[in-house]
């Protein structure tokens, strides 16, 4: 599937309806239309004054900011629901389970998986590659098997496969990439064989903001039996995912980075496969039965969630991703991708400024250099300005080295972003002096 197109670097300017070839459906542009002004006082965060200027958040591809519908729901539940879940009778017990499940059922919604089942609850999305590399891959990765990345991934996606890799004698297989930061899919193509048994993938560079040819990916490793893991930790704020198209085995990402809280992700994965594997962590909630002697499993989704879960986190993040339904992502897309390519503009007027990464598909990333400074220094000085952007090495090193490069300066956008801040943000760099 060719993701529809409003998250690439063009506009939708007039009302006609954005086809999206890959399911044929119309996506109404008039929903493209929304008032900046209004979302951003949902995020109480963004009145804070910084070293005596107004807060910009150009840090989202780190963590995003929470509406406050978010953070009241957090305060709800630990006055009104607080309690542990499936496991007594009393009425808090009830609110507490409900809440949690009812999230799961938002997650459900919100990817068009086909059953709730499908949906388990892990810290974020480092837990998630590392639920699966620990589940499904020690039970099934052996000697000579290959496991598939891309020169584009972030270390959650590099170190739990590498680790895999050591302790059963497969090979880590790197999948290049152009100077613009681009899958090349023929090169891909090759490395994918026979032996090849899991292939991870980003679906959005968390450097470059490469957006990766992920449907074709997942239909190619799908033609040689490899399973698919996508990390969609960057993607999932970003771009509408229906995972019935995308069809990966599984996908994972994390909330914080989609306006909800920290230390709450989502792993979903194919029911089939999932209740083909065995549990990686064990102990309380996951268990059926236990005796000394004998230990059986509850079914999916509860066997992957041992011990007391996040539950208010649980329950905040079906909040956020309530709260971006609203919008709609095919208004955020539309949005963000005029932000992106006005800031592209802008950035590329100011002398000495290096955009790192020109991917065709692009999505609300961009790195950059500027010449006479290291980027700690670009970062400083903008903070000075009251801006966050991040600078170093963004926990991907392999794609910098790719480069030439140890570190970046990164901008990455958000819908509550405007361009008035990409002004200032252009201007203060136009004046950079450390
Ligand atoms: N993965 C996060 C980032 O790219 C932390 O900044």
């Amino acid at each position: 599937m060719e993701y529809f197109k409003a998250n690439t670097l063009r506009i939708y300017q007039d009302s006609a309806p954005i086809f999206n070839k890959s399911n044929g459906k119309l996506y109404d542009s008039n929903a493209a239309i929304f008032d900046v002004e209004k979302i951003r006082q949902d995020f109480p965060i963004l009145n804070e004054v910084i070293n005596e200027k107004p807060l910009i958040w150009f840090d989202n591809a780190s963590t995003t900011q929470k509406p406050q519908t978010v953070i009241d729901r957090l305060t709800y539940f630990y006055q009104h629901e607080n309690s542990n879940i499936h496991r007594a009778a009393h009425t808090l017990a009830a609110r507490a389970t409900d809440a949690y499940e009812n999230a799961r059922e938002t997650v459900r919604h919100f990817l068009n998986a086909k059953s709730v089942n499908e949906i388990i609850f892990v810290k974020g999305t480092t837990e998630g590659i590392n639920l699966v590399a620990k589940s499904w891959g020690k039970q099934n990765i052996k000697a000579g098997d290959e496991i598939l990345l891309t020169h584009l991934e972030h270390h959650a996606n590099i170190v739990p496969w590498h680790q895999l890799a050591m302790e059963t004698g497969a090979k880590l297989i790197v999948a290049p990439v152009d100077d613009q930061g681009q899958i090349l899919l023929d090169e891909y193509k090759k490395l994918l064989g026979s032996r090849t048994k899991l292939v991870g993938l980003c679906h959005i560079s968390n450097v470059l903001g490469t957006v990766t040819p992920a449907q074709e990916i997942v239909n190619l490793a799908h033609e040689i039996g490899a399973k698919v893991l996508i990390d969609a930790a960057q993607s999932i704020a970003h771009i509408p995912i229906d995972i019935q198209e995308l069809n990966p085995d599984w996908l994972v990402f994390s909330g914080h980075k989609i306006f909800g809280p920290t230390g709450i992700g989502v792993v979903y994965g194919r029911q089939d496969l999932l209740d083909a594997t065995d549990p990686w962590q064990s102990g309380g909630n996951m268990i059926s039965e236990v005796s000394f002697e004998h230990i059986s499993y509850r079914p999916i989704p509860k066997r992957f969630e041992a011990g007391t879960a996040n539950i208010a986190d649980v329950v905040a993040l079906g909040k956020a991703l309530d709260y971006v339904q609203n919008i709609g992502l095919t208004a955020i897309a539309n949005y963000e991708n005029e932000l992106l390519e006005y800031a592209t503009l802008g950035l590329k007027t100011i002398p000495g400024l290096h955009i790192v990464g020109n991917a065709m598909e692009k999505a609300s990333v961009i790195s950059f250099l500027l010449d006479g400074f290291a980027p700690s220094e670009v970062g400083q000085a903008l903070n000075k300005q009251g801006i966050a952007v991040r600078s170093g090495h963004h926990c991907a090193q392999p794609i910098l080295k790719r480069l030439g490069l140890t570190s970046t300066v990164r901008l990455s956008l958000a819908f509550y972003n405007t361009k008035s801040e990409i002004n200032h943000c252009i201007k203060a760099l136009e004046k950079i002096d450390c």
